[in-house]
């Protein structure tokens, strides 16, 4: 690959999405053979992780919703400029764990704050680089709470103790930006078992990728 490509994962919590891109990591290794980078937003590089720190700090819960929207923008142009630009340019493929649909799920459809202005942000903080592809993680409501109550190891953070509204209005989000986005988002019930799930997602990408791969070669 000559270009590099962005693939980004998305989904409310409780998708499962996380465990998903562990799960089938061995397996996009042997794909793409030496030109993996995997991610996750917020963090990634030593800038972005402590602004991590500060937005899930459970002490924060004074935060203000655009406060918290300015900080995962700045988050995310500072691992573009160390990170995920420089990986592209070397023609790898980046796996981000969480990108800009996140802040128009989350913020957006979920604290209520301008789409439009959240768009504009996500373009200033990345320059316009879009992903090549995003895998949408959709989870019903009741199964993605479910999931993260029973999932003890998980980290606890204050966004966690949100309530069943909240999630909903972040699936939502998710899928009206799948809805306006087909050439770009693609859907995988994350409802089904593990293993289902895992199936689905390696049938979108190994197709994509094998592609890709012969489109640059
Ligand atoms: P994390 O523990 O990484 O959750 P997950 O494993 O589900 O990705 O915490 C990230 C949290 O940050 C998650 O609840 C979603 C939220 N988030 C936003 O609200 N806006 C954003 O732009 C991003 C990148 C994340």
């Amino acid at each position: 690959m000559k270009k590099g490509l962005l693939i980004t994962v998305e989904g409310p919590d409780g998708a499962g999405k996380t465990s998903v891109l562990q799960e089938i990591l061995p397996l996009l290794n042997t794909l793409l053979a030496g030109q993996l980078v995997t991610s996750r937003e917020p963090g990634g590089v030593v800038i972005a992780e402590a602004i991590r720190e500060v937005i899930l700090d459970l002490n924060h819960s004074a935060m203000d919703a655009k406060t918290e929207l300015l900080l995962y923008i700045a988050a995310r142009r500072q691992h573009m400029v160390e990170k995920v630009k420089p990986a592209l340019e070397q023609g790898q493929c980046v796996i981000m764990d969480r990108f800009i649909d996140s802040s128009v799920a989350y913020q957006g459809y979920g604290r209520g704050l301008d789409i439009e202005a959240i768009q504009w942000l996500n373009h200033y903080a990345t320059d316009g680089r879009l992903p090549d592809l995003t895998l949408y993680f959709d989870v019903s409501s009741d199964i993605g709470l479910s999931r993260i109550s029973q999932n003890g190891q998980r980290e606890v953070n204050r966004l966690d103790l949100e309530q069943l509204e909240l999630h909903q209005q972040v699936r939502a989000g998710y899928q009206a930006l799948a809805k306006a986005y087909p050439e770009r988002i693609v859907t995988i019930d994350a409802s089904q078992d593990f293993e289902s799930v895992v199936a689905d997602t390696v049938q979108v990408l190994r197709p994509f990728l094998a592609k890709h791969q012969g489109e640059e070669s």
